[in-house]
């Protein structure tokens, strides 16, 4: 199983559910080689392989040699969760250029090449999963969030599309649309616009990178095999 940008947050929380079920995971990060080291030797404590493996999933060279790496040493992948993912906020008026580019690459382009690297293992195995990160912020738009909501609304349809192009072959393609998630994505916002968010929430807090893990322990596993090209909303009702 490949986790993207699972050196922290909610990835991190997805490969620590994974690992407690028993699968064998790669730890993909951009730079922060020791945080992912350490998820690493987390992973190790239930007994199961973990690798750390640095690559910007922006970039189609480093992606390729990524699988290359995973495949020598984990074997085929049959599990991929797109979850690396960047925010640059912005109104557009002062949006520049490269901001709404690297959000695109990053979390848009970056699922594009990893799903692509996958599927070809994934159908000669008659089976696999693909869990794309997506945001409520994909289906509702927020303002500050042209370039990141574009993003994964982008997400969304890439799911729905890749979903039935694979679904004779026995691959499910989901998303899930995490709400505000307390990790260092949001806790680069102030406590004014938390205090806002808070105000739109049904459920009154926040959520906790363990709910999204669960979700993506659902769709990862074979209580979810009738599921395809659907994006579960985990937001404390704010997408109501
Ligand atoms: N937190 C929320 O409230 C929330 C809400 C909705 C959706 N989401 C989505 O959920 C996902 C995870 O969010 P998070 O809050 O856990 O984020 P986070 O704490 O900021 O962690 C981001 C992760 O992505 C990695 N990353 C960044 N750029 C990368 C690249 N070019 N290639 C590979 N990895 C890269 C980082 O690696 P390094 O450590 O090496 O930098 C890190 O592991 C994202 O897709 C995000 O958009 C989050």
């Amino acid at each position: 199983m490949l986790i993207t940008g699972a050196s922290r947050g909610i990835g991190r929380s997805i490969a620590l559910k994974m690992a407690s079920e028993g699968a064998s995971i790669a730890v993909n990060y951009a730079s922060n080689e020791s945080a992912a080291m350490d998820v690493v030797r987390e992973l190790e404590t239930f007994g199961v392989k973990a690798i750390a493996v640095g690559s910007d999933v922006s970039d189609e060279t480093q992606v390729s040699e990524m699988m290359d790496i995973i495949r020598e040493k984990l074997g085929p992948i049959h599990i991929l969760v797109n979850n690396a993912g960047i925010t640059r906020d912005g109104l557009l008026l002062r949006m520049k250029r490269e901001d709404w580019q690297r959000v695109i690459d990053i979390n848009l382009t970056g699922t594009y090449l990893c799903s692509k690297a996958v599927i070809r293992d994934m159908m000669k195995a008659k089976g696999g999963r693909i869990i794309n990160l997506s945001s409520v912020v994909g289906l509702s738009g927020n303002a500050g969030q042209c370039n990141y909501s574009a993003s994964k609304a982008g997400v969304i349809g890439f799911t729905k599309s890749l979903a039935k192009e694979l679904a004779g072959k026995g691959v499910t393609v989901n998303a899930i649309a995490p709400g505000f998630i307390e990790t260092e994505m949001t806790d680069a916002l102030s406590e004014k616009v938390k205090e806002q968010i808070l105000h739109e929430i049904p459920l009154k807090c926040l959520g906790k990178a363990e709910d999204i893990a669960e979700s993506a322990m659902f769709l990862a596993s074979d209580k979810s095999r009738y599921i395809t090209g659907q994006v579960l909303q985990v937001d404390g009702g704010m997408g109501l």
